[in-house]
């Protein structure tokens, strides 16, 4: 479809929201030795909130846990037999086993055979090779496992940018020995998820949230602005059926809604992305800019990804 066939209402992004260039390889890896802190439900969503506001930026997402969550979420058919993360890396290149997916987002299907996977990885810069002699550029994604061994190493030195999502204390913590293992230290963001605004330390303490947010600042670490609360509709999102349903679509109206299309935007700018060029549609003037954005970004997608309409 051209954009002259799309609607009036068609515009990808908000007027001045950076993009990437699309023949540059970058990588963002999402990583915590903690689990259940939402690396996943981080990845796979930011990967479609990423797509919709840069259309003409191919976005890969793959995983090296062996969950297979990636799949579910972007696996329009079953992936074919032995082209999974195993078989690409072993390769030295993923051409032949990135599927598109739903939603515009390419992925590559993860293996059960973690341990097949990490014969590849025996040098920390073993992934990186891998994605730069795959003949494509954009963004690609890595969903890590609740690690940090050899595949979450090779993960972090591949990576432009590395998101280290932040629930509690423990996982907090855990952000230290992530950074003491970073190649670039200074690519490590913290991004503080599952944030629940009345939980607090004691009952009458300090907020949860805020005490994380203060001791983060206290310790200098760079952090995102925007902060995911923890969502009921995004907990349901994730387990009512075997493919987990997107934020974008799915949760419209909502905080976490916002938070990802911010969280998004952030992403770019950490990836050094610049101001867009030109806007490529005008914003709309007479509603709230923030209800416009959401209602057209999910119009253009709907337009755009046929497979993805409800
Ligand atoms: N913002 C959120 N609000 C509510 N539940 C969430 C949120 N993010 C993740 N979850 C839920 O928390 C659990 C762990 O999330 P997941 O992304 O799988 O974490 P990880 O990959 O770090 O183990 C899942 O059940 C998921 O549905
Ligand atoms: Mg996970």
């Amino acid at each position: 479809m051209t954009a002259a066939t799309r609607t009036g209402r068609w515009y990808p992004i908000a007027v001045s929201s950076p993009s990437l260039a699309r023949d540059a390889l970058r990588v963002l890896a999402v990583i915590s030795n903690k689990g259940g802190v939402g690396k996943t439900t981080v990845a796979t969503n930011l990967a479609i909130f990423l797509r919709a506001l840069d259309e003409d930026l191919p976005i890969l997402v793959l995983s090296t846990d062996d969950q297979r969550i990636v799949d579910r979420m972007f696996g329009v058919a079953g992936a074919p037999p032995g082209r999974n993360l195993a078989a690409g890396w072993a390769q030295g290149r993923l051409d032949e086993v990135i599927q598109p997916g739903q939603y515009g987002v390419d992925w590559v299907p993860s293996t059960g055979d973690l341990a097949a996977l990490r014969g590849s990885a025996e040098s920390p810069s073993a992934l990186r090779e891998c994605l730069e002699a795959t003949a494509r550029g954009g963004l690609v994604i890595v969903d890590t496992k609740s690690d940090l061994e050899r595949l979450t190493v090779c993960a972090l030195h591949a990576a432009d940018c590395v998101i280290a999502p932040v629930a509690d204390h423990a996982s907090l913590l855990e952000v230290e020995k992530l950074l003491s293992l970073a190649p670039h230290p200074g690519r490590v963001r913290v991004l503080q998820t599952l944030v629940d605004r009345r939980t607090r330390i004691s009952p009458s303490g300090p907020l949860l949230a805020r005490a994380l947010h203060d001791e983060i600042a206290r310790r200098g670490w760079r952090r995102f602005d925007v902060e995911i609360s923890r969502s009921p509709r995004l907990e349901l999102l994730n387990s009512e059926s075997d493919r987990p349903r997107s934020v974008l679509h799915d949760a419209r109206g909502t905080a976490v809604h916002r938070e990802f299309r911010r969280l998004a935007a952030e992403t770019m700018r950490a990836l050094g992305a610049g101001e867009a060029a030109a806007p490529r549609r005008p914003a709309p003037e007479a509603r709230g800019a923030a209800e416009g954005e959401e209602r057209d970004l999910l119009t253009w997608f709907r337009t755009r990804y046929d497979a993805s309409s409800r």
